[in-house]
């Protein structure tokens, strides 16, 4: 049973009348933090006492009076300020543990009213290298897809791809001038995505080096006003101090521009090739910025070549996802959309939302400095634009109910502005989420990159991760008290099962809105918050059920009966029980780290259990079936939230 759900909605019953709006105080009931106070605590009464001017025990007492749980829990108790403390009773964990041996589901009861919810994720951009912000758009949005999956709706996985943008410009730019048709046989994609580095590292370096006077004159600029203001509050004018910050914040940044970029001009012009390839192609970004503008045109040579590259570059893309065993529901790039883009500007215009300025056509939402640019001055679509015309066919070709967007952090301004219109436009039905996600750092806490400076490309990342958890599963087995059990091809098997999963729990363990530092030892930890513990975790019990050749499913249909004395039985059965509204959180807070969390949790009280009570040396038949029927459980607890997660587990490790 949802367990927690279930509390929440006793608690609006008893509060309804008590508040006018029992839902702002419901959320307070929450699993207790400490276990020596029970299994859930309700701090309501504490700003309930202040709505009211009650005396917050007195609300307590009376909330307790009108609160009906008493098949659920045992008598509540208050304590301290105001607190309810509620305890499960041991005769409903023991029923309701006895129910999930029998139930697929695990306990957990799927939504009355499933929603038809669009999951926009992954999402690269064709043709340029996919890199680990793409693998955390991409892990984290399977996960959201299973869960929300699992939860009883409609989902559609959609990725996005990113297959009409500037990069076909410089590819076809650097197709034209610079190809290695051997090469290009060979491993087309790589060819292409070497074309795409070579146009954009020449672009950038023209760019950079007409921009550095610039900078340069106005770093110096900065810095002369900083030393005026320093000495204005060294004369005693403390008024300015926050100016001041401000500004060496300016002066900082600038300084670390200037310095980039003299050294990205530095090395390109050190580099022969490079710099032959620079001096002869000046005008390479306008070049580039044509050839895309001719094939958004309908240029039939250019339309060619873009046909010509695609299908290898979705086909390498496919391979990365095959491994990773993830699939999508759609793949409508953004090219699918072009044809619709016309309209969407035009409705925009008729409804009055968006207007002419300075050329361009924008959309302006009231308290933004921005505009939405729907069209440019030199008549091009944006991907505002194409974002716009996705959302109306969502809505009215797929009927879909909300849309997330698993996109890095730092287009978040483009999503407000999006939702906003969108609303505007007609779709205040639609409940859009932009489920954001910060950035992967390296150890110098920079975005992560490879020694050469390339971000991280995707492939060799996941196999490094294979390669290091080859290491540790062949230490693992080596170590084996009765010598190692896993054949050469399960090893590797296994190895692929948990570097791969390593590399996902990484992404989804942490707080998806923060940065994290990415790490390999912490990634492939046998003992920490990892994939690799949970998996371990898993192996382990199935192990138990080898030695004592005993067969889950027989086991299953026994229905046992459940024994719940020792107080790490109960506290393994209480966090089993809990797994239903791990998934229901997860679900609301749009977290995968609620659902690891979780797993992380009851694998620990999964060992203190398992470290305390004997399963298969317990003599008394009664207990050591419970016990066993309680393994059982914890195992498909693990292997389903890993499921959950896009994780596959091992039988043995
Ligand atoms: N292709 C974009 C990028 O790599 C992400 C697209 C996200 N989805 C969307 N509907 N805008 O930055």
């Amino acid at each position: 049973m949802n367990l927690l759900a279930e509390l929440r909605r006793r608690f609006h019953q008893a509060l309804d009348g008590i508040c006018d709006d029992p839902s702002e105080y419901t959320s307070m009931v929450r699993p207790a933090q400490d276990a020596r106070f029970g299994d859930f605590q309700a701090n309501c009464a504490m700003p309930l006492g202040k709505v009211t001017g009650k005396n917050p025990r007195e609300v307590a007492g009376e909330l307790v009076e009108r609160l009906d749980v008493s098949e659920l829990c045992d008598p509540p108790e208050i304590a301290g300020p105001g607190f309810i403390n509620l305890r499960v009773r041991d005769d409903w964990l023991v029923a309701e543990t006895s129910r999930m041996l029998s139930d697929p589901r695990l306990g957990h009861h799927a939504v009355e009213t499933p929603r038809h919810v669009v999951i926009d994720y992954s999402s690269p951009n064709v043709a340029k290298p996919m890199h680990v912000g793409h693998l955390r758009s991409t892990v984290i949005g399977d996960a959201l897809a299973r869960v929300f999956r699992f939860q009883g709706h409609r989902v559609t996985a959609d990725n996005h791809v990113g297959d009409w943008g500037t990069q076909f410009g410089m590819i076809i730019q650097g197709y034209r001038n610079f190809l290695d048709p051997e090469a290009y046989a060979a491993e087309p994609v790589a060819e292409l995505s070497r074309l795409y580095r070579l146009v954009n590292r020449v672009a950038g370096y023209h760019d950079k080096r007409a921009g550095l006077p610039a900078n340069r004159d106005r770093l110096e600029e900065r810095r002369q006003a900083l030393a005026e203001l320093e000495e204005v509050i060294a004369e005693g004018d403390k008024s300015k101090k926050g100016d001041a910050k401000k500004l060496r914040a300016e002066v900082a940044a600038l300084a670390e521009t200037v310095s980039s970029d003299e050294a990205e001009v530095a090395a390109v012009e050190a580099d022969a090739e490079l710099a032959t390839v620079a001096a002869g192609h000046p005008d390479i970004a306008e070049a580039s910025r044509a050839e895309t503008a001719r094939l958004h045109a309908g240029d039939a040579e250019n339309r060619a070549l873009w046909e010509e590259f695609l299908p290898p570059c979705l086909e390498v893309m496919e391979s990365v996802y095959r491994r990773l065993g993830i699939s999508f529901d759609l793949t409508l790039g953004e090219s699918h959309y072009q044809p619709m883009l016309a309209g969407v500007v035009e409705s925009l215009q008729q409804q009055g939302l968006a207007s002419d300025s300075e050329g361009a056509v924008c959309v302006f939402i009231e308290g933004n400095d921005a505009p939405f640019i729907v069209r440019k001055t030199d008549g091009a679509f944006t991907y505002a634009t194409t974002d716009l015309a996705t959302i109306r066919y969502r809505v009215e070709e797929l009927d879909a109910d909300e849309m997330l967007y698993v996109v890095d952090a730092r287009q978040g301004e483009h999503f407000r502005l999006l939702f906003e219109t969108a609303r505007q436009w007609g779709y205040s039905d639609v409940e859009f989420a932009h489920v954001s996600f910060g950035t992967v750092l390296g150890d110098d806490r920079r975005p992560f990159k490879t020694r050469s400076g390339d971000t991280v490309g995707l492939e060799s990342l996941l196999d490094e991760a294979v390669t290091r958890a080859r290491g540790i599963v062949d230490e693992n087995d080596d170590q084996k008290p009765d010598g190692p059990e896993l054949d050469e091809s399960t090893r590797a098997a296994v190895a692929e099962t948990v570097g791969l999963g390593g590399i996902k729990y990484a992404d989804l363990h942490h707080n998806r809105e923060s940065d994290y530092q990415f790490s390999w030892d912490k990634m492939l930890a046998t003992n920490g918050d990892s994939a690799t513990y949970m998996q371990y975790a898993c192996a382990r019990i199935l192990g138990i059920f080898r030695r004592g050749e005993i067969s889950r499913e027989s086991l299953r249909d026994e229905a046992p009966a459940i024994v719940l004395e020792d107080d790490a039985e109960r506290a393994l059965a209480m966090a089993l029980n809990r797994f239903a509204d791990a998934v229901d959180i997860t679900v609301v807070e749009r977290r995968p780290n609620v659902l690891t969390g979780y797993l992380f949790e009851t694998a620990n009280t999964f060992s203190t259990f398992y470290n305390t009570c004997s399963v298969l040396k317990e003599e008394d038949p009664a207990r050591r079936l419970s016990r066993l029927a309680l393994c059982d459980l914890a195992a498909r607890v693990f292997e389903t939230g890993l499921e959950l997660l896009g994780i596959a587990s091992c039988d043995q490790m």
